[in-house]
């Protein structure tokens, strides 16, 4: 399938994603960006951003002045589309064009890829996430999202109808294989449920390999029964009359620090 292909068949995409709206997707997206460390100064690329559902909810978090999130898409209809739904929202900027082609100006803090991984040909990947990497902060990170490949392989076989024209199962071995020789490392991988009991979709974390440079050791911290331990001690010192008498009174005790 051709790019002009794919542009066209996302043209026509357009009323169904309109119809839509946001939906639970979307939001998850929106929580897992936050979770993973979305900021509000955060520059952000949103890669394949449709008609701008997520970039609104994006942008919802970012602060006007200081962030801001680019959302590029192929359909230049979606784009069209995004325009008029963020046409309020000064710090949402779409551009229509394919994210294997387009000149983009980095770096970013945050790259989002809200469910187009499966459309993008794999064989593509990884140009694609050579691309990403170069265009990412150094201590930035990458947030992928796209359906359980077990739950896509099952559409697949049972479920042609439920599908786009492009629509692969994007298994963990192969992504990471277009997104190692990037640079970019997996950090977070999760198989979670939306509207399938047995999981719809995955979120994947990658953050550049340069992102860790130094490793230190866990400082030992005073468990809770040491804690309650030095706060009992502590307790008794006071109901005996204290006048300074506990014999562990400055004892160094770290427990009770
Ligand atoms: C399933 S839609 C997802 C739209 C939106 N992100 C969402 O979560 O609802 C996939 C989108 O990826 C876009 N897309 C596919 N290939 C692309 C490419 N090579 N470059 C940029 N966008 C692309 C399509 O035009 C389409 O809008």
């Amino acid at each position: 399938m051709s790019s002009t292909e794919s542009r066209a068949f996302y043209d026509e995409y357009v009323e169904r994603q309109l119809r839509v709206g946001v939906n639970r997707r979307h939001e998850a997206i929106r929580d897992f960006a936050l979770r993973f460390g979305l900021e509000p100064h955060h520059r952000v690329l949103e890669i394949g951003a449709g008609v701008g559902t997520v970039t609104g909810l994006l942008a919802a978090e970012l602060d006007p002045d200081e962030g801001g999130v680019v959302g590029v898409d192929l359909s230049p209809r979606s784009i069209e589309a995004a325009r008029a739904r963020l046409a309020r929202v000064p710090h949402a900027r779409m551009e229509a064009g394919d994210v294997l082609e387009m000149e983009l100006e980095g770096p970013f803090d945050v790259v989002v890829l809200p469910d187009v991984l499966e459309h993008i040909p794999l064989e593509l990947h990884p140009a694609l996430f050579g691309r990403i990497a170069g265009w990412l902060a150094p201590d930035g990170f990458v947030l992928a999202h796209y359906p359980n490949p077990h739950f896509l392989a099952w559409c697949q076989e049972h479920r042609p109808d439920l599908l786009q024209q492009v629509d692969q199962p994007i298994w963990a071995d192969a992504l990471t294989a277009a997104a190692y020789p990037a640079g970019l490392t997996l950090e977070y991988l999760e198989t979670y449920a939306i509207w399938i009991e047995e999981g719809d979709y995955q979120v994947a974390l990658f953050r550049p390999r340069s992102a860790v440079d130094d490793f230190r050791a866990i400082e030992e911290r005073p468990g809770v029964v040491d804690r309650l331990k030095a706060l009992t001690r502590r307790a008794l010192d006071r109901v005996g009359g204290s006048g300074g008498g506990g014999d562990d009174c400055g004892d160094g005790d770290p427990a009770g620090a």
